[in-house]
C-alpha cells in the first residue's frame, strides 16, 4: 500500500512554512544515487570489519556455527533483554521437524535500570527468571535447564557462553559493564537465588532472528532487526574472516556474524547527516558511536521530529506554535516512534487525529498548516529511516553475492511503523535497479520467526549438540 498522497493539501500553507517544508525535504530525502553510493561504501566497511585491522563496524563472530536441521530436541529457557521489555520463554523443541511448544512471560524493564548499577540490572533479570520458574514450576524438582540469553548489544565472544560488552548502545549507560564479560555477574545473580539454570549460549537478537527464520524457510540468509536499534546477522565462511585466521578453523565452516552495523559511518564520511542528527549524537550517552543507528532506529525517530519542531519554533523567520506553551515539547525523548506512526496513519483529510495527539501529548493546538508540516515531517523522517535501513541489507547481499534471498526481519519499526516495508522495498529496487520488468522482487525483507525466543533455544540446542560431538 502506497502512502496516501496529500498533494494539493499544501495550498493554504503560508510561505514561511512552505519554505521550511522544502528545506526539510532537501535535508531528509535520500536519492537513488546516494543510496547506491552508501551501500557500495557499506560493503567495504563490512569487509574492513572482518579484517585483522578492523574498521568501525565490529562484525562480531558469534560462534553460532550451523543452521538447525529441524531435528533439534529438548527443553530450553530463553531470556530476551530488549530495550523496553524483558521476556522469559520456555521452549520445547519436539521431534516433529520445525515444531515447538512455548510458554512465556513478559516483564517491564524499568527505565531507571538503563542508567542504574550493574548489580541492579543482573539482580532484576535474575528475579524475573526466578518468578518465571516459581510460577510455571511451583514445587517441582527441576533438572538444570539450559538457557539461551539474547543480550542485544555488541559483545566480543571467544566462545559462545561468554561475551565482553564492547559498549552500551540504545541509550543504556550502566557503569562497570563495558569491557567486562557479562556472564560471570549474571551467573552469580542466578547462583545467589539458587536457580537451576545454566547459561548455554549468549546471543544477539539478529543471530537469533537469522537462525529462527532459517528454521522454517531455507531461503532466509539474513536476520535483521529494525526496532529500538538496528542491526543484522548473516552466515560467513570461516575462511572469509581474516581476523580469525590464527584459529585455524575449517575455512568452509559457516559462522554467523553479528555485524553491529549500527556503527556504520562512525567516521561521518557518507551518510547525509542533518544538524538534527548531530544534536542527537552530541546529547547521547555515547557521542561518536552508532552513527547509522542514530539516523534510522526507533529510539531516535521521535527525538528527530521533536528537535526539528523546536528548531522551527526558535527560528525568528518562521511562525509556528506562536504564543504557545512549549514546555512539554522541550523534554528530550518525550516522543517515541509510535507518535510518528500515529501521525502517518492519520486517515482524516483535516488531520484531526494528529491535532488531538498534539493537544493531549504536548498541550499544543495546531493550525491546519502546522498540521500539514508535521505530517510531511513525519513522512520524511520515516521514509529516510526505511531507505537508509535498506542500505545495510543491500550491502550484505552485495558482499555475499546474494542476488535472490529472503531477509527475516523483526523489531517494532518493521512490525508497526506504517509504510516502512513498502519504502524499504522501494529502496532495494532503487539500489539494485529492478525496474518494472522485474515482476517479483528477488530480495525480500519479510517478517521473521521469533528470534530471541525460539532462535535462542535453537542456538542453545545447536551448542549442546556441538559440545557432545566434541567440536569447538
Ligand atoms: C543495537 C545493538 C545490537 C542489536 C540492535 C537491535 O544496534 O547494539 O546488538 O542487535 O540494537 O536490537
Amino acid at each position: 500500500r502506497k502512502p496516501p498522497s496529500r498533494k494539493g493539501s499544501m495550498a493554504d500553507v503560508p510561505k514561511d512554512l512552505l519554505a521550511q517544508i522544502e528545506r526539510l525535504e532537501e535535508l531528509f530525502s535520500v536519492s537513488k544515487e546516494k543510496l547506491i553510493a552508501i551501500s557500495d561504501h557499506f560493503v567495504k566497511e563490512l569487509e574492513k570489519g572482518l579484517s585483522k585491522e578492523g574498521g568501525s563496524i565490529p562484525m562480531n563472530p558469534t560462534w553460532c556455527m550451523a543452521f538447525p536441521d529441524g531435528h533439534e530436541e529438548g527443553t530450553f529457557l530463553a531470556l530476551d533483554m530488549g530495550g523496553t521489555n524483558l521476556r522469559v520463554c520456555e521452549i520445547t523443541l519436539t521431534e516433529e521437524k520445525g515444531e515447538f511448544d512455548i510458554i512465556q512471560s513478559k516483564y517491564k524493564m524499568p527505565e531507571e535500570l538503563k542508567t542504574g548499577t550493574a548489580e541492579e540490572l543482573w539482580g532484576y533479570i535474575a528475579d524475573c527468571l526466578q518468578q518465571f520458574i516459581e510460577y510455571h514450576h511451583e514445587g517441582e524438582d527441576l533438572p538444570q535447564l539450559p538457557l539461551g540469553f539474547t543480550f542485544s548489544y555488541p559483545a566480543t565472544q571467544e566462545y559462545i557462553n561468554h561475551g565482553i560488552l564492547q559498549r552500551w548502545t540504545k541509550g543504556f549507560d550502566i557503569a562497570g559493564v563495558e569491557g567486562q564479560d557479562v556472564v560471570p555477574p549474571f551467573e552469580a545473580a542466578l547462583a545467589e537465588r539458587g536457580l537451576p539454570i545454566k547459561l548455554t549460549a549468549l546471543i544477539n537478537d539478529t543471530t537469533g532472528t537469522l537462525i529462527a527464520s532459517a528454521y522454517t524457510d531455507t531461503e532466509m540468509k539474513i536476520g535483521a532487526i529494525f526496532g529500538t536499534g538496528c542491526n543484522a546477522a548473516y552466515m560467513e565462511n570461516c575462511g572469509s574472516i581474516p581476523k580469525l585466521a590464527h584459529m585455524n578453523l575449517n575455512p568452509d565452516h559457516p559462522m554467523a556474524i553479528n555485524c553491529e552495523y549500527g556503527a556504520f559511518d562512525n567516521e561521518h564520511v557518507i551518510l547525509p547527516r542533518t544538524p538534527y542528527d548531530v544534536i542527537i549524537d552530541k546529547e547521547s550517552p555515547r557521542p561518536g558511536q552508532q552513527a547509522f543507528e542514530k539516523m534510522i532506529a526507533g529510539l531516535y525517530l521521535g527525538e528527530l521530529f521533536r528537535l526539528v519542531l523546536l528548531d522551527l519554533h526558535q527560528n525568528p523567520d518562521v511562525e509556528i506554535f506562536q504564543g504557545q506553551d512549549m514546555s512539554k515539547l522541550q523534554r528530550p525523548y518525550c516522543l517515541d516512534a509510535s507518535f510518528l506512526s500515529a501521525i502517518e496513519e492519520d486517515p482524516f483529510e483535516n488531520l484531526s487525529e494528529t491535532s488531538d495527539l498534539f493537544h493531549h501529548k504536548l498541550n499544543l493546538s495546531c493550525t491546519k498548516p502546522e498540521l500539514e508540516l508535521c505530517r510531511r515531517l513525519a513522512e520524511l523522517i520515516g521514509t529516510r529511516a526505511a531507505r537508509l535501513s535498506a542500505c545495510g541489507i543491500a550491502a550484505i547481499c552485495k558482499k555475499k553475492g546474494y542476488t535472490a534471498c529472503h531477509v527475516g526481519a523483526d523489531g517494532s519499526v518493521f512490525n508497526k511503523y506504517p509504510h516502512f516495508k513498502a519504502r524499504g522495498a522501494q529502496a532495494l529496487r532503487d539500489i539494485f535497479g529492478w525496474g518494472k520488468e522485474v515482476k517479483k522482487d528477488p530480495i525480500v525483507i519479510m517478517a521473521a520467526e521469533d528470534g530471541s525466543g525460539v532462535g535462542a533455544a535453537l542456538i542453545a540446542a545447536l551448542t549442546l549438540k556441538r559440545a557432545k560431538e566434541g567440536n569447538l
